[in-house]
């Protein structure tokens, strides 16, 4: 059975008394969830975001590291100062990186390796273009992007969450209808299977992200094959992001 993972990815967004407000109000919520609940702020944040919400069930990760360890990196973040600062949980691969910052599969592959090797748990996100999805393109390019797996043993996948976000739902307003995204999740899954096995295929996570909101989150989290959400801006508002974790709740309890 797959525990459902409700994520808060905040993004470059929120100012320290915005963060701490927002994350007492979720650690005060949740001393316990039926879904697993994770927030990641924006480095600087991370050390005081993970005090307030310490002793609750929401968890924090980052947005990103570096594969190197410590060492003359300038501007850089390493898996242990993550895990120093108490990081059980780092994203790899989310698309505003591969876009912005240039970030492909080879050193993503490094980045999935390193933060398992520090002992954080992964999101590796992919996800198609528009035009990629227009052209038919949808299944290749996800296939090609599950190469940040590439260093990861089945031992690990325990450790591995993948995320599907199409970057044209991203911060769009538009999300993907629950037949696209559960038809990629099943693809995905069945990546899964043929790159490691039906037992790694069926205990991995993948979460669907990409305008998620209060209203559609429901509907999609109730899909067989979604077994989450790494929500962007509505993760920025307390209430907001209740309701989806609320909505993580209830989905979790329909399927068993
Ligand atoms: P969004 O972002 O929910 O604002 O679309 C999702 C993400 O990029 O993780």
């Amino acid at each position: 059975m797959r525990r459902i993972l409700v994520a808060g990815n905040w993004k470059m967004n929120l100012l320290q008394s915005q963060g701490a407000a927002l994350s007492q109000a979720l650690a005060g919520k949740y001393a316990s969830c039926a879904v697993e609940i994770l927030v990641c702020p924006a480095s600087p944040y991370l050390g005081g975001v993970g005090s307030t919400i310490r002793g609750s069930a929401v968890q924090l990760g980052a947005q990103n590291l570096y594969f190197a360890p410590q060492g003359a990196l300038t501007g850089e973040v390493c898996g242990d100062m993550l895990k120093d600062v108490g990081c059980g949980w780092v994203l790899v691969g989310h698309s505003e990186r591969r876009q912005f910052f240039g970030e492909q599969d080879e050193l993503l592959a490094k980045k999935v390796a390193a933060g398992l090797q520090h002992g954080l748990q992964v999101v590796l996100c992919v996800g198609e273009l528009l035009a990629e999805r227009q052209a038919g393109q949808t299944e290749a390019v996800l296939e090609k992007q599950m190469a940040g797996l590439a260093q990861v043993s089945a031992e690990q996948m325990a450790n591995i969450v993948i995320a599907y976000e199409p970057v044209w739902a991203i911060g769009t307003g538009v999300t993907a209808t629950t037949e696209q995204a559960q038809q990629a999740h099943a693809f995905l899954r069945g990546q899964l299977k043929s790159r490691y096995s039906e037992v790694v295929a069926s205990a991995t996570r993948i979460l669907y992200g990409g305008s998620v909101k209060a209203d559609n989150a429901l509907e999609l989290l109730s899909q067989p094959d979604v077994d989450g959400a790494l929500v962007g801006g509505a993760s920025l508002k307390a209430d907001s992001f209740i309701a989806i974790i609320e909505a993580g709740i209830q989905a979790q309890a329909r399927k068993g």
